[in-house]
């Protein structure tokens, strides 16, 4: 959510800036801007695209060693030119970039009003801009110490880079809740959101940490508390490759996630899985194995598609360890007052590992003594910090906005976790065990064959472009699959689209039934079979048209359905994992259908740092 960039150093500081903003782009694409220190500061913001910015600023004076960018998710004030960000502070001397939200920034605004202070955008930023610039009018002109002091004053959340015309090879950051990554080249730093700006210049990264403050110079990196303590930088070798973060072909980044899924399956399960020894090792959890097993009760938190990855392991964990699961959105738990006992389970699962919601729920609940199980896409990200154990998904860095590989790489390592801790409780057999193992093996070939039905996943869309809603229905394990293939077509085409438990659509939904109403359902075999196909029947008989996936060697669907999508059989525990694919399909061929921009879906950012 906002995606910030900073360069200092001897190169150009434009390019690598602006680059860098693109990288970021999927954290919010409403506005963007930069600020770069020569002679004074030379400030170029636009409302829409990088790109745009990257029009509006041809022909003008880009040069400068030192510079700082952001593209916006817009949180105070519209999206407009004046409310991007950077923003300058009344004086002109300084400039400053902010992901977060000041939640006392309006009491601060009144002061600074009655100061005489006069703003130009609607934003909490450029309010904290110019109390930073208060204090600093009045204490010599020591920028670090401003922002120290303001800082302290601040209610809320913030990554902010600062600059200022004195200091013209200098930029001050500070971080709350938002991440900052800080990449160390030789003679040059590099500051962003997170590594992808940095990754094609240095591997060597230090990861700022809440209430730290960073003074950086081409050759200098300083670390502080807000009590004016350095600490020392504690530096992290990248594993990530470039080739990763670019679209290798694919003419979107969704699509060429979709595609990666049986390599990033097999990178979640390698190492991990041996099918044919009949054994699971995640190192992550092995020294906690005894507490989790003995743990009376797990609490799953969790947001948007990583909370329907939350569901799926509701089902696969009561069915495997017999060990009760509730799974709660991160945003409620956080402000209810929860029932945490001592030694209960937290599992937060989170792709980015940066949503705010989900990062205060786990203090909370910490607090009361749970255990932290993050179940985490992004390494080193604060939730993998905060936790006390967990697996990393390893799907690689997902660009898409809307989430694909990260899900299936979020079932896999909760499957995984699950069969380890049901043996290690011996919930279920060992022949259960190793036949589950065998299972969770075959799913990337699987997913494989799933994929080689694109063409005709894509002609179904093509005949589902037009309609205004849709319905996503499946029960037991694919009840949160119907869940997020609603979500996923919302998200990506602008669809009003429902997800709901098959059975319960006689209790409501069913009254949206007419011919203009596609309903698709996840009807592959289980033990719910038949009582699905029965529901099929009850959409038919009021002229909908059913859609479903179903598995080879049905013949009972394809007769009463209008299309099929059929993919290969697994164990209905495994299912789940296979049986979303080609609803990410459809969603992404019916966004391109409908002319959708499915990489940056509208008012969406890929990663919720703000509450
Ligand atoms: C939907 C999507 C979001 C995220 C949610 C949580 O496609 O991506 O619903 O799942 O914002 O984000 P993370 O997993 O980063 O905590």
């Amino acid at each position: 959510m906002c995606g910030i960039v900073g360069y200092v150093g001897s190169r150009q500081a434009y390019p690598v800036v602006i680059k860098g903003l693109k990288r970021l782009e999927y954290r919010g694409y409403d506005s963007a801007g930069i600020a770069l220190l020569n002679g004074g500061i030379k400030l170029y913001k636009k409302q829409g695209k990088v790109a745009d910015l990257e029009n509006y600023t041809i022909g003008k004076s880009l040069e400068g060693t030192t510079a700082i960018g952001h593209t916006r998710w817009a949180t105070h004030g519209e999206p407009s030119d004046a409310n991007a960000h950077p923003h300058l502070s009344g004086s002109g001397e300084l400039a400053m970039i902010h992901n977060g939200i000041i939640e006392n920034y309006a009491s601060l605004k009144a002061d600074l009003l009655q100061k005489g202070y006069r703003f130009k955008s609607d934003t909490d930023t450029e309010v904290l801009l110019n109390f930073i610039e208060d204090i600093y009018k009045n204490n010599g002109g020591n920028l670090e110490e401003a922002l120290r002091i303001a800082l302290k004053r601040v209610v809320g959340a913030y990554c902010i880079l600062l600059i200022e015309t004195k200091n013209p090879d200098t930029i001050i950051a500070a971080r709350k809740g938002s991440p900052l990554v800080i990449g160390i080249g030789k003679n040059e730093h590099f500051l962003a959101s997170d590594a992808t700006p940095i990754v094609e210049y240095t591997k060597e990264v230090v990861y700022v940490n809440d209430y730290e403050i960073a003074i950086v110079k081409p050759d200098e990196l300083i670390l502080k508390n807000l009590g004016n303590e350095k600490q020392t930088p504690f530096i992290t070798k990248l594993d990530l490759e470039l080739d990763t973060i670019e679209k290798g072909g694919y003419d979107h980044f969704m699509l060429k996630e979709i595609f990666e899924q049986p390599k990033t399956i097999l990178d979640c399960l390698r190492g991990r899985l041996n099918a044919e020894k009949g054994t699971i090792q995640v190192s992550g959890i092995e020294n906690y194995l005894e507490e989790i097993s003995r743990a009376n009760r797990i609490i799953i938190i969790a947001c948007g598609t990583s909370w329907h990855a939350g569901l799926v392991a509701e089902y696969i964990i009561e069915e495997t360890c017999r060990i009760p699961v509730e799974v709660e959105y991160a945003s409620e738990f956080r402000y209810r007052n929860p029932i945490v006992h001592n030694g209960d389970m937290i599992i937060a699962i989170s792709q980015s590992g940066e949503t705010a919601d989900t990062i205060v729920a786990i203090e909370k609940a910490k607090e009361q003594g749970a255990i932290i199980m993050g179940i985490v896409n992004v390494v080193g990200s604060s939730i993998s910090r905060i936790s006390q154990t967990g697996a990393y998904t390893h799907s690689g860095p997902e660009i898409g906005v809307a989430s694909t590989k990260a899900f299936t790489g979020q079932l896999a390592a909760l499957m995984l976790v699950a069969f380890k801790i049901a043996r290690h409780r011996q919930t279920i057999t060992e022949e259960r065990f190793k036949e589950l193992c065998s299972e969770l093996a075959l799913v990337p070939g699987k997913v494989e064959k799933i994929l080689e039905q694109n063409e005709s996943i894509k002609k179904i869309a093509e005949s589902l472009k037009d309609s205004s809603d849709a319905l996503f229905l499946g029960r037991g394990y694919n009840f949160p699959i119907a869940l997020e293939g609603a979500l996923k077509l919302k998200e990506i085409s602008y669809i009003h689209a429902e997800g709901y438990p098959a059975a319960e659509m006689k209790h409501g939904p069913i009254a949206l039934v007419d011919e203009n109403l596609p309903v698709i359902f996840v009807a592959t075999k289980d033990v719910y079979h038949e009582k699905i196909v029965s529901n099929m029947q009850e959409i038919k008989a009021r002229k909908g048209q059913v859609i479903a996936v179903i598995n080879e060697g049905d013949l009972v669907t394809p007769a009463i359905a209008d299309s099929v999508i059929t993919i290969p059989e697994a164990d209905e525990i495994i299912a789940p994992i296979l049986n979303v694919i080609p609803l990410q399909l459809l969603s992404y061929h019916i966004g391109i259908a409908r002319g959708c921009n499915v990489d940056m879906p509208r008012n969406l950012a890929k990663s919720v740092t703000v509450e």
